[in-house]
């Protein structure tokens, strides 16, 4: 028996993979159709994919051709299910030619002629619903927003908001969209917007957004008080609108698998959380303005509060503070927030520098994310018995804004309010601490 494997992404299954798969049947008896998985796509950077695996794999069943269905979910898979399932024939489209011929050394490779004038890609782009992103502030962060949005289709940044004319004009200039300092015509010309204004802004503009119809995706911290999250999230709820918060790190691969690994029990119970994060800055920045809600804990507690709610929930039962203050902000901040059932620490620094790292400590091992943890592409889980370790690798694209760009376009497009990447009420219970924190609820100044 003549067993031939072929594989792909089969998204929005159109007629060129149905000539392929019919082909690569031709070759030979049995056919296995291995189907990529979805952590696999988002992982070597395709993130645009629109159907799931399930529906890809029951598309693939549906045209008859498969005798089985497996799923790649990792780089270098091709020669182990070479092996495993003696395999005589690879084969995949022309458009691959020479990509495979190291498989030679496995089985024989072959190169499938591929049809003309169709593909995924090209189906996505005719169906897809763009939107229109209009962007408030001009600064470091709304510079990289750009080229990143470029990565997710459906995307589309068009104009920036400044009420500093020429800074928004500068800014425009240089990216290539339009400017406006008005603030009606700006929202008049936009479906979304990516609120990346100074911290003590954000509020206002979320909430005129909202109110005008426009979904909202908000820079951290989204707000500082949790009364004004709460309030954020029903308008859009009452307006049916998305409300994301740009908590980067929420929407990474290896960040969530973190989670999910955690959560499915691989290091026992949780009891300890401990998250890191200082990045020095230099006058004159908004980082060191009291007057744009600048200092450590202001700057980077959202991120580092993410693995605790996540992990250990909202239901903590103490948080204390402890501050080192230069010109009204804080360059150094420890942060304990304490459950009834298990501890956790931030230390955050604008002006102190310290290892930037995430320990997750269980009752059977630990996970160990090296510095910069927030922008991780590896993490290792660690046991007493170091031969039980395991490492894992992710890819991190780019600045790594694709992948929240990518989520607040899903939500839009599928109707979904929530995400469970970063819920409405972990984002409320950060912004509920960050307001603790304001108001000076156990804080003790160094
Ligand atoms: N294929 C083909 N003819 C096409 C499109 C795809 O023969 N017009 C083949 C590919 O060469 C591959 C298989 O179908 O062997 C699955 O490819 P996949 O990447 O899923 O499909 P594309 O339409 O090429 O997807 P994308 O545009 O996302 O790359």
């Amino acid at each position: 028996m003549v067993k031939v494997i072929t594989y792909g992404t089969y998204d929005l299954l159109h007629q060129g993979h149905i000539n392929l798969l019919r082909r690569a049947k031709e070759l030979g008896d049995y056919l296995i159709v291995g189907v990529t998985s979805d952590s696999f796509d988002i992982g070597r950077g395709k993130l645009n994919v629109r159907n799931n695996m399930l529906e890809r794999v029951e598309a693939v069943k549906a045209t008859g051709y498969a005798d089985e269905v497996i799923v790649e979910d990792y780089q270098g898979q091709k020669i182990d299910d070479i092996q495993r399932y003696n395999i005589d024939i690879f084969a995949i489209g022309s458009d691959w030619e020479g990509k495979f011929d190291y498989l030679n050394e496995y089985c024989k490779v072959v190169y499938l002629p591929r049809t003309e004038g169709i593909s995924s890609t090209q189906l996505r782009a005719e169906t897809q619903d763009i939107f229109r992103i209009g962007i408030i502030g001009s600064g470091r962060i709304a510079k990289r927003f750009v080229p990143e949005s470029n990565m997710v289709s459906g995307a589309n940044v068009v104009s920036v908001y400044n009420p500093d004319l020429e800074a928004a004009k500068d800014f425009a200039q240089q990216v290539g969209i339009d400017w406006c300092d008005q603030f009606d015509s700006f929202l008049d010309g936009v479906d979304a917007v990516y609120i990346a204004s100074p911290h003590p802004t954000h509020y206002e503009y979320a909430k005129r957004a909202l109110m005008n119809g426009k979904h909202v995706l908000c820079e951290i911290p989204m707000v500082l008080s949790g009364e004004e999250a709460r309030e954020l999230y029903h308008l859009a709820e009452e307006n049916n609108l998305v409300l994301l918060e740009a908590n980067k790190t929420a929407y990474c691969p290896a960040f969530n698998h973190i989670v999910t690994l955690v959560k499915s029990g691989i290091v026992g119970d949780v009891v300890d959380v401990r998250a890191s994060l200082s990045k020095m800055v230099a006058p004159p920045t908004r980082e060191l303005d009291p007057a744009q809600a600048g200092g450590a804990l202001n700057e980077h507690a959202s991120i580092t509060l993410l693995p605790v709610i996540k992990l250990l929930g909202r239901d903590f039962s103490d948080v204390s503070f402890y501050s080192k203050k230069e010109g009204g902000v804080d360059v150094y901040t420890k942060m304990n927030v304490n459950y009834p059932h298990a501890t956790s620490s931030i230390t955050l620094g604008i002006g102190i520098k310290t290892e930037g790292d995430l320990v997750v400590s269980g009752t059977k091992g630990y996970v160990y994310v090296p510095a910069p943890w927030w922008l991780t592409d590896f993490f290792e889980v660690r046991y007493e018995d170091q031969r039980k370790n395991k490492k894992y690798f992710y890819s991190y694209d780019g600045d790594g804004l694709r992948y929240e760009i990518q989520e607040f376009i899903a939500m839009i497009v599928s109707n979904r309010r929530s995400c469970y990447k970063l819920r409405r009420r972990e984002s409320i219970a950060i912004a509920d601490i960050i307001e603790r924190y304001n108001s000076g609820v156990n804080l003790r100044l160094l």
